[in-house]
């Protein structure tokens, strides 16, 4: 665990304009000042990401957010009362002196404040905020223990927080409250229902006119090894198809009987399975199998969040389409 020490080391670092790993409730960022705009350049620089894809900023307060976007709509302040500290980033007019480094220049801006206490604690003895994507290169699997970090950056990021595993595994759920009405951009735990009723309907799916969102680009969150996700009552035809004809394939599922296959089961619920995900696809690829195969959960809202990622991860492969 951490000291009080390692937090100071942090945030010195934090105020040089290095980039630490920091976890977060949801997965590990890579944290940089969100006022620098070097600081800022130095994350897309590490994670090898294209410039103008907008970073999430980080606030240690819900208060802060007038700091950082204007026009608030009261909708805003009651999901910000509702779910934060917590996995949900709300998208909002930037306000005046938001550097363009964060919000890959366009006029909004994506704002959280993390539930993690540790990320809590560097943000509260910063006292600013901090940009911080995912700390995974850019379309890999997002990182949830520190190790999963030290092993995208390596020396390149010498602190790297250890907050344990993520609760929740997957990145948090993005709210677009920039235009007409709410629009989900990236599903994640906090499912439209919840939002819903705190806030009435709510659209789901990005608009061509949406702002950019990085991790809703179609092809993300891959491991090195080729994906074939398949329905439910496939799965194990195909896995019996890929043993009689010899090939070497791994397996995820909500539930895996030993004799099957070699795989990981990844849990019967949404949350369980979204805590052991990533952890999931990281163990299968470095097995080096042929392929991992994997179940697809229900096409139902729960599993939403979950199966998004399963499909991104599975770009190439046959898939039966995105759940609601
Ligand atoms: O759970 C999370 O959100 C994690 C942790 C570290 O907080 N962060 C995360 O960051 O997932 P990243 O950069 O991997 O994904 C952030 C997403 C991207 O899809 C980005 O495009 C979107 O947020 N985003 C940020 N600002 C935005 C904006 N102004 N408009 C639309 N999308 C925005
Ligand atoms: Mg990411």
């Amino acid at each position: 665990m951490q000291t009080r020490s390692d937090i100071d080391e942090a945030v010195a670092a934090l105020r040089r304009g290095e980039a630490i790993g920091l976890p977060t409730e949801t997965v590990y960022g890579l944290a940089a000042d969100a006022r620098n705009a070097a600081a800022v350049r130095r994350i897309f620089e590490l994670k090898g990401r294209p410039a103008d894809h907008p970073l999430i900023v980080h606030l240690a307060e819900a208060d802060w957010l007038e700091e950082w976007a204007r026009d608030v709509p009261a909708v805003a302040l009651v999901l910000a009362r509702e779910f934060w500290p917590g996995p949900l980033t709300l998208v909002l007019r930037r306000a005046a002196g938001v550097i363009d480094e964060v919000t890959g220049s366009q006029d909004t801006v994506g704002l959280r404040v993390p539930a993690h206490p540790l990320a809590h604690a560097v943000l509260a003895r910063f006292g600013g905020a901090l940009a911080a994507p995912s700390a995974n290169r850019y379309g890999r699997v997002s990182p949830t223990t520190a190790q999963h970090v030290r092993d995208e950056f390596g020396d390149a990021v010498p602190i790297v927080l250890d907050g344990g595993e993520c609760d929740v595994g997957i990145e948090s759920t993005i709210v677009d409250l920039s235009g007409d009405a709410p629009r989900i951009l990236r599903p994640g735990q906090i499912a439209r229902a919840e939002l819903e009723a705190a806030i009435g309907p709510v659209a789901s799916g990005a608009l061509a006119t949406s702002p950019r969102a990085a991790g809703t680009h179609a092809a993300h969150y891959a491991p090195g090894t080729p994906i074939e996700l398949v329905a439910s009552e496939d799965f194990l035809p195909r896995l019996a198809a890929h043993r009689d004809a010899g090939r070497r394939v791994t397996a995820l599922a909500r539930t895996l009987h030993p004799e099957h296959v070699e795989g990981i089961a990844a849990g019967a619920t949404p949350d369980d399975y979204a805590h052991s995900l990533y952890a999931a696809l990281r163990a299968l690829d470095a097995l080096r199998a042929e392929r991992i195969v994997i179940e697809t959960p229900p096409a139902t809202p729960e599993w939403a969040a979950v199966r998004d990622r399963l499909m991104r991860a599975a770009v190439g492969a046959p898939l039966d389409g995105p759940g609601t």
